[in-house]
């Protein structure tokens, strides 16, 4: 059932206006977002008062966005629209736009349809919002200098400082070069392993200048990405701060060879202001080798002294935590220096001149760290780790707190466990602080700066996986029916899940079937017999009230059971075996319909739920099968069971109905979304404990797609990790669609202009309005990139696609396949070659 027509499309051609050049020559299109006079409306009387919503079904947005506990995760960044029923997303959360209007919103529907259209794509969508990354870096620093400020911290004098651009550490570098600057309490870097979208790092690392913001790098591959991105970025607007405490760090972290020591160098050289860490006393013969060749180099006359990295070491602390991570935390650690081991680091810099080199100490205690008392715990073990070493010698001057800070995926705010966090980044930043300040004033030393190397908690809001339903199957009956509605005999049967749970019966059946002669019930084969009462508790089911629900259910189990021995025993045949398992099916999606319809109250013994009843309404009723690949594009749920938010974009102001779960195209049972933010079965919570809020659903309500308009979906908080860990090798699906989508701001206007454009031949950009309120109109900026062609797909896994060509052709060689066949073939092959590994259903696919 896939369609071809993007919402947008269809807008368009109703009257909307035509694109139009803008100035920067890209076509500008309206798409299908909330018009001005919504925004005005929003800006005055915030949203649509509750009552004067309009009503579809007795359903509205709010109770879509309870269901998809949208406000729990998704605030400020996600929201439910109450007139157009879409997710919008507010780039800037909840802050005023440049002029100080209400915040930007974008129609997250629109804008994905728009995106589709243009690629001609029916495959995944990454849409990216990197504003949200920068907003969550600015604010994470907001929140540091805050405690700072609180704990009073780092104030004033500085004993241990940094290495200013003379070859000498100076008490000068405390101060920036005009004097006014004290050394700044907090930095930030991003690890590049989160997201190795360069427009990302680009704008997280140019919007974050003014605070120094830098990059984390963990591989050569990666290290060559961030130097790169830092030198095109912050280079400029930092000349007269580097190597001073208010350039951008590059913090190199992971196993180091030769190679990566030498880049290290020679970009601390050219001027980044680079923090080589040592993981592993194995790596450091290469840095004291180029440390002595530095040394020989500055010893010559008239020679500058070339800038040398800062020294830093990763120390494995015995924190643990029982974090996804934690069991590679604490003395199991796979990275970092033990006690006897950083000893023995500390020894040798001193006995080979360097010790006034080792300037940070690094530690990190895994990611996604739920408990606060983790940090707490790390933090004072490290804080004495950082004072025992200036004790021992080392100037010092940073710490480098790694990553860790959690993400709240569920919203539950501590009840989801792995999946969220008791903490808020204020605590985070707190702990921090006070440990470290408390350390170094016990030590009676200068408190280092502090960076912490967030991923996750940066980017994770920042993009969503969109992607499209293209069928469903009723689960356990899969394959029986065809689209919302299949033929039996001379019958249209209507799908269950489109009608509410309605028993699909038509009267004339009824009448047929269920009223038999006892001679035509004696006379009945055993098939045919079963069949009948099986009917019978379908059609009972028609009119059940809960206390035969119960009944029904096992009754439909014992028939499915039945039925399935009838045939293995050759005495049903595969009609009437497909007729029972219709059955059965049509018994659950009414079950869940009457659990979750009427709202039944524990309270009223009437009432109770059968066991079974609620057994059988927290398990998904019907497969949405989704133009995605789980292992591609959202593999922490396979991997880990990661959960995380996923919702449909549209349609929010209609009661849902089915209890769906999302199975992807590869072929693998484990491709599959079970596991959903929210308490277990949303519409009938009253029968769940609270000690169940948090627990992960095991499907989600969802409406039944319509003919002719794709059902969009999408994952949310999917910006770390999925992307940069998702491989294609599984079934060869290669990377989805990216949508990377900028607000024109005027600071990031600034920031194009400063820093150099990405050349980037796969990406094709366009712009469109969004209004806003006070007549400032502001551009939204989308970079698309298509995804991989089979081609790309094929060449990632090491297959040479010229030999595939080659082969094919081989392959008709002197047999006597004809010709024609062959040319077909290839052209076949060719054709196919560069299109998507994604299903495609429009005419005019994009082939590259
Ligand atoms: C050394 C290091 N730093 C930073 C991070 C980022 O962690 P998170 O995404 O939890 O912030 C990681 C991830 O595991 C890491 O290994």
């Amino acid at each position: 059932m896939l369609t071809s027509a993007g919402e947008v499309g269809v807008r368009a051609s109703t009257g909307r206006p035509a694109p139009r050049a803008s100035p920067r020559g890209k076509v500008l299109t309206r798409p299908n977002l909330p018009s001005a006079r919504h925004h005005r409306h929003r800006r005055f009387g915030a949203f649509v008062p509750r009552g004067s919503t309009p009503r579809v079904e007795d359903w509205t947005v709010e109770d879509s966005a309870s269901l998809y506990s949208l406000d729990a995760w998704g605030a400020p960044y996600f929201a439910a629209d109450a007139e157009t029923g879409r997710v919008v997303v507010r780039p800037l959360g909840d802050d005023a736009d440049a002029l100080g209007g209400p915040p930007p919103e974008i129609d997250l529907f629109a804008l994905a349809s728009d995106a589709r259209a243009r690629l001609a794509s029916d495959g995944p969508l990454v849409v990216r919002f990197p504003d949200i990354a920068c907003r969550e870096a600015a604010r994470l620093h907001a929140i540091f200098d805050e405690a700072a400020a609180t704990w009073n911290y780092g104030a004033g004098s500085l004993r241990s400082v940094e290495r200013g651009t003379d070859a000498d550490a100076s008490s000068a570098d405390a101060t920036s070069a005009d004097g006014s600057r004290p050394k700044p309490a907090y930095q930030g870097v991003f690890p590049v392993k989160c997201c190795h979208d360069v427009e990302l790092l680009r704008a997280l690392v140019s919007s974050g200048a003014p605070r120094a913001f830098g990059l984390e790098a963990g591989s050569k591959a990666e290290l060559l990405l961030a130097v790169a991105v830092m030198r095109s970025c912050c280079f400029d607007q930092t000349k007269k701060d580097v190597q001073t405490p208010y350039a951008p760090l590059l913090v190199c972290n992971g196993y180091k060879d030769a190679s990566y020591v030498r880049v290290a160098f020679e970009a601390a050289a050219a001027g980044t202001r680079v923090a080589l860490v040592v993981e592993k006393l194995s790596e450091l013969e290469p840095i004291l080798e180029r440390l002595r060749e530095t040394r020989r180099t500055k010893t010559k006359p008239k020679t500058k002294r070339r800038s040398t990295p800062l020294l830093g070491v990763r120390v494995r602390l015995g924190t643990t935590h029982d974090g996804q991570w934690g069991a590679t935390s604490g003395d199991d650690a796979k990275f970092g220096l033990g006690a006897r081991e950083t000893l023995f680091l500390l020894e040798t810099l001193r006995d080979a001149g360097f010790l006034s080199e080792l300037r940070l100490l690094h530690f990190h205690v895994g990611s996604q760290v739920s408990d606060i008392a983790t940090i707490k715990e790390a933090m004072r073990e490290s804080s004495q780790m950082y004072t025992e070493l200036v004790r021992l010698g080392a100037p010092m001057g940073l710490i480098d707190v790694g990553g860790g800070l959690g993400v709240d995926y569920d919203g539950s705010r501590g009840w989801g466990g792995r999946a969220s966090r008791n903490y808020d980044e204020k605590n985070y930043a707190n702990d921090i602080v006070a440990a470290l300040a408390d350390a170094c004033a016990r030590a009676g030393i200068e408190p280092p700066t502090i960076v912490s190397e967030s991923g996750r908690a940066i980017v994770s809001a920042s993009a969503a996986l969109v992607f499209q339903i293209v069928s469903t199957d009723p689960r356990g009956a899969r394959g029986s029916r065809q689209g919302n509605e299949y033929k039996r005999g001379a019958e249209t049967v209507r799908d269950p899940f489109a009608t509410d749970g309605e028993t699909p019966f038509t009267e004339k059946e009824d009448e047929k079937t269920l009223t038999p002669t006892l001679e035509a019930l004696r006379s009945m084969p055993p098939s045919r017999f079963l069949l009948h009462n099986f009917r019978e508790v379908a059609r009972t089911l028609k009119t059940a009230e809960t206390a035969n629900v119960q009944e029904a259910i096992n009754d439909a189990t014992q028939f499915r059971q039945e039925a399935d021995r009838l045939f293995k025993l050759g005495i049903m045949g595969l009609e009437e075996r497909a007729e029972a398992e219709e059955l059965f099916c049509l018994t659950r999606a009414r079950v869940f319909h009457i659990a979750n319809t009427r709202r039944l109250k524990k309270s009223t013994s009437q009432y109770f739920l059968p066991v079974d009843v609620q057994t059988e309404a927290r398990r998904p009723a019907v497969w949405y099968h989704a133009n995605m690949s789980v292992f591609r594009s959202l593999p922490d749920i396979w991997a880990i069971q990661q959960l995380f938010p996923v919702a449909p974009l549209h349609r929010l102001r209609e009661r849902p109905n089915a209890a769906g779960a999302v199975a992807d195209l590869t072929c693998d049972s484990d491709g599959r979304v079970d596991a959903f933010v929210g308490a277990a079965a949303k519409g009938v919570e009253d029968v769940f404990s609270d000690a169940e809020r948090g627990a992960p659903s095991p499907f989600l309500t969802l409406h039944a797609p319509r003919e002719g308009e794709p059902y969009l979906m999408a994952a949310f908080l999917v910006g770390a990790y999925q992307e940069s860990m998702g491989s294609a090798g599984h079934n060869l699906f290669g990377s989805p669609a990216t949508a990377n989508v900028f607000l024109e701001t005027e600071r990031r206007k600034k920031d194009l202009q400063k820093t150099k454009p990405t050349h980037d031949s796969a990406r094709v950009s366009f712009s469109f309005r969004l209004d806003s309120v006070r007549g400032g109109d502001s551009d939204v900026v989308v970079s698309l990139r298509a995804g991989d062609t089979n081609a790309d797909a094929l060449r990632g896994a090491g297959v040479d696609t010229e030999s595939i060509v080659a082969w094919v052709r081989g392959g008709g060689g002197d047999t006597s396949i004809d010709e024609a066949n062959d040319a077909a073939l290839l052209a076949a092959v060719d054709d196919v070659l560069r299109e998507s590994t994604y299903l495609e259903s429009r005419d005019e696919r994009r082939a590259r």
